[in-house]
């Protein structure tokens, strides 16, 4: 039975994958997210000071985030990694896990896939953070939420987290969130927990 579940899951995903790299228009009327708390994770962090992490609902609009990081040195290689996960029992890696240098991925945009995705997300709600390399020596200040529009299309509905870390070379953690949300009535591709 347990088997047959497991069984059903990956199915499914398999269906969500597919309709999320086709990248299928979703019937927005059918699907929603919502974020329930950003939260700054692996602190204190050696090199940089995190001056606020503030997760703030707010009614009838999305949940923002707040963050003041100073980061006192300069830096000509940051690697970003960006990672989701579907809750089933336990968080398990889902969909995306993109690890990449963001000093080279500045000087080159990627041009497909998740990873395009990601970067538009990015320099459209914050292009005060896309500079050319070296990084640092400077105080990020940023509001932030996550739109409806940035999620992949056909996501099950289900409990989510969007984890995202800026590492120095080789393992340093210069900041570090936690995103979790909530997808409801993903379209066709819904399930419930067994
Ligand atoms: C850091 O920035 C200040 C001004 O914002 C500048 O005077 C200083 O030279 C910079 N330091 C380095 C190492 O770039
Ligand atoms: C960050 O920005 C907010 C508003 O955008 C402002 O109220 C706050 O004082 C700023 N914090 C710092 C440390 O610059
Ligand atoms: C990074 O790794 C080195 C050796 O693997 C270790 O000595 C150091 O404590 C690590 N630093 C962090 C921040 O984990």
């Amino acid at each position: 039975m347990e088997f047959l579940n497991r069984l059903t899951k990956c199915f499914i995903i398999s269906v969500a994958l597919t309709s999320v790299l086709k990248d299928t228009p979703t019937d927005a009327s059918s699907y929603s997210i919502k974020v329930k708390k950003y939260v700054c994770i692996d602190t204190p962090y050696e090199e940089t000071k995190l001056l606020s992490c503030k997760s703030i609902p707010r009614r009838n609009a999305p949940t923002m985030v707040l963050l003041t990081l100073y980061v006192p040195k300069l830096y000509d290689h940051i690697l970003v990694k960006v990672m989701l996960f579907f809750k089933f029992s336990t968080y398990q890696p889902f969909l995306i896990t993109i690890s990449r240098e963001a000093c080279e991925v500045i000087r080159h945009p990627p041009q497909f896939g998740i990873e395009r995705h990601v970067y538009d997300i990015i320099e459209e709600t914050l292009p005060e953070i896309i500079t050319p390399c070296p990084i640092g020596n400077r105080t990020f200040n940023v509001t932030w939420y996550l739109h409806d529009r940035h999620a992949p299309k056909n996501i099950p509905a289900g409990e989510f987290k969007l984890q995202f870390q800026a590492l120095a070379q080789p393992n340093v953690t210069l900041f570090a969130l936690d995103v979790y949300f909530v997808v409801r009535n993903g379209g066709i591709i819904s399930f419930t927990k067994p």
